[in-house]
């Protein structure tokens, strides 16, 4: 099965993303895009281990954290995996015990390679499992360059981190964190299933339609839009969005292009008119992975319920 965007887990949600330069590294992607800015950037060539972050995936029926250089990881690397960022290591406003122990053997002292070196040590706390040996922990460290502090007292960290079993929030949610790898491909599945209901359910009412798919790749159909031509469905699509609502169902018109916000009004506008068009007769259906075959079908009654209403059709 092909797709056209690129699935990882970031911070318990999906990221899917299809637009973006195929040179895009994770590092970039982390601190221009997301602006989480904890992962550093030292040497840019994959030397230093400043920029180190974790990618999860599934091996043998169980997750396997391994660090890796953002620096030189392209965004598309992280396809069907999760990634795990020096942000998300606290719980709640605790250290994780690789933090905790790096601040009590007084491991960083400017801290620009902290954020690499907990990162390299978090992947090889949930790795050795409380069965570590510092020569263990020198191979892990090998990639990281510290300049200032010194390595002893971090390879005491390391050793005081490690000699208990793993036992951190990513322990307690593995098998949760597990099911969600396993099905960012499902909920793909089901989105596209969800548009092909709605397809088949309008095939014959006149006056809805369907954007046109692009010729290259394949939808995801994360939202299904319609298209209601107000001259042959006998209703605009505000009022049909109306009447969704009126029954507890959420619609949206589709977006409204930048040049008719008030706020860029009279500035000057290129391109053509397709947006104004999409705009003008779009509305989002109810799309979620989560929707029901029931929900659905109430979608599609009450849409249809509102053929031939609006007075100024
Ligand atoms: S910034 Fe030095 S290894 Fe990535
Ligand atoms: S704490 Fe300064 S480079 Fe490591």
């Amino acid at each position: 099965m092909t797709r056209d965007c690129l699935q990882f887990l970031r911070s318990g949600r999906v990221v899917r993303l299809n637009e973006f330069l195929p040179r895009t590294t994770v590092l970039d992607w982390l601190r221009e895009s997301e602006r989480s800015i904890g992962t550093k950037e030292g040497c840019a060539e994959g030397d230093c281990g400043a920029c180190a972050t974790v990618v999860v995936r599934e091996h043998g029926g169980r997750l396997v954290y391994e660090p890796v250089n953002s620096c030189i990881t392209l965004l598309g690397q992280l396809d069907g995996a999760e990634l795990i960022t020096v942000e998300d290591l606290a719980d709640d406003g605790e250290l994780h015990p690789v933090q905790a122990a790096m601040a009590r053997q007084h491991g960083s002292q400017c801290g620009f390679c902290t954020p690499g070196i907990v990162m390299s040590l978090f992947a090889h706390y949930h790795a050795c499992n409380g069965a570590t040996t510092r020569e263990a922990i020198n191979n892990v460290l090998a990639g990281n360059l510290c300049r200032c502090t010194g390595y002893r007292p971090i390879v005491d960290a390391a050793l005081e981190a490690c000699a208990e079993a793993a036992d951190d929030r990513f322990i307690r949610s593995a098998t949760a964190r597990l099911q969600a790898l396993r099905s960012l491909d499902d909920k793909l599945a089901r989105r596209r299933a969800i548009n092909d209901r709605y397809r088949h359910a309008f095939a014959d009412t006149p006056g809805i339609g369907f954007l046109p798919d692009a010729p290259y790749g394949e939808p995801n159909h994360w939202l299904t839009v319609i298209a209601v031509d107000q001259a042959e469905f006998g209703a605009t699509p505000s009022s049909v969005s109306a009447g969704l609502e009126a029954a507890d169902i959420e619609a949206r018109r589709s977006w409204k292009p930048m040049h008719l916000q008030p706020l860029f009004a009279g500035a000057p506008v290129c391109g053509g008119t397709v947006a104004e068009r999409t705009f003008a007769t779009g509305l989002c259906l109810p799309s979620g992975s989560g929707l029901t075959d029931a929900d659905q079908d109430r979608v599609i009654e009450h849409v249809l319920a509102q053929q031939g209403t609006s007075s100024d059709s």
